[in-house]
């Protein structure tokens, strides 16, 4: 397997804050793997720092093999690294169809590819489909995550980095989700980073996963390994 993405000694701070102190982390190709942590970790710090959204203060980030750090986010975007943001943002005045359409806006493709992108995010998700027209802000939390993955999919990702998509919103409507998130790995050989404070679904989901603690990897393995560690199973999935 070669490696997608590669982080080493990556340091994020705010002014006097230091978010993330130093961490390493590597995502193989089609790898889905988790970074859990509690709220303030730096969870969202380090996926913003992988897309250029946040400055990188000292260490470095690879994408295939290349130094990226603190590249345009744009143009990170451009090469496969999407991001289905923390929250979701999706423009709640605009209809799912829009929303979809915005979604590849940073690339120029033809009408006839813009559909076909389109059907497959409807495809995956098939309430998406059913409320094309519908204003993106009257969807339910969970029908905004689907549309958020969904245009985040228009870009044709290598890499999908997930933010807490699981999010404020029912352990079934999670189950929903994270089965897809499952079936666009394995059907489209998609590399996933997904950011969880849900360490029970996102254990279930990863093959690997890093546990972060105040800006700091304080765990990291095979997620039947961490599922199965006292420290995690005390802080992370209440038994
Ligand atoms: N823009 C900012 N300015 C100042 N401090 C920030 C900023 N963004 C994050 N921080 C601080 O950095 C630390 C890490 O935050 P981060 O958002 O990365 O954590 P997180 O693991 O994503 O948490 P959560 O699970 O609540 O989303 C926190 O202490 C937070 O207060
Ligand atoms: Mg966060």
């Amino acid at each position: 397997m070669s490696k997608q993405i590669a982080v080493k000694g990556l340091e994020v701070s705010y002014g006097s804050v230091e978010a993330v102190k130093g961490i390493d982390l590597d995502v193989e190709n089609g790898e889905i793997v988790t970074l859990i942590g509690a709220n303030g970790a730096g969870k969202t710090s380090t996926l913003q720092a992988i897309l250029g959204l946040e400055r990188v203060k000292a260490g470095r980030v690879e994408y295939l093999g290349e130094t990226i750090t603190n590249q345009p986010t744009h143009r990170l975007v451009r090469r496969g690294l999407a991001l289905v943001p923390e929250g979701r943002h999706v423009f709640p005045r605009l209809s799912v169809n829009d929303n979809l359409s915005l979604g590849a806006y940073t690339r120029s493709i033809s009408k006839a590819e813009l559909q076909r992108l389109k059907e497959k995010v409807f495809l995956l998700f098939p309430r998406l489909l059913e409320r094309k027209q519908q204003m993106a802000g009257t969807l339910s939390g969970g029908e905004q995550q689907m549309l958020a993955i969904g245009r985040a999919m228009m870009l044709s990702p290598k890499v999908l980095l997930l933010d807490e998509p699981s999010m404020g919103l029912a352990p079934i409507v999670v189950k929903s989700i994270f089965q897809t998130l499952k079936r666009i790995n394995e059907e489209e050989k998609l590399t996933i980073l997904l950011v969880e404070q849900n360490a029970k679904m996102a254990l279930g989901l990863a093959g690997r996963g890093y546990v972060m603690e105040n800006g700091k990897i304080v765990l990291q393995g095979s997620t039947d390994i961490l599922a199965h560690d006292p420290g995690v199973m005390k802080a992370y999935l209440g038994l």
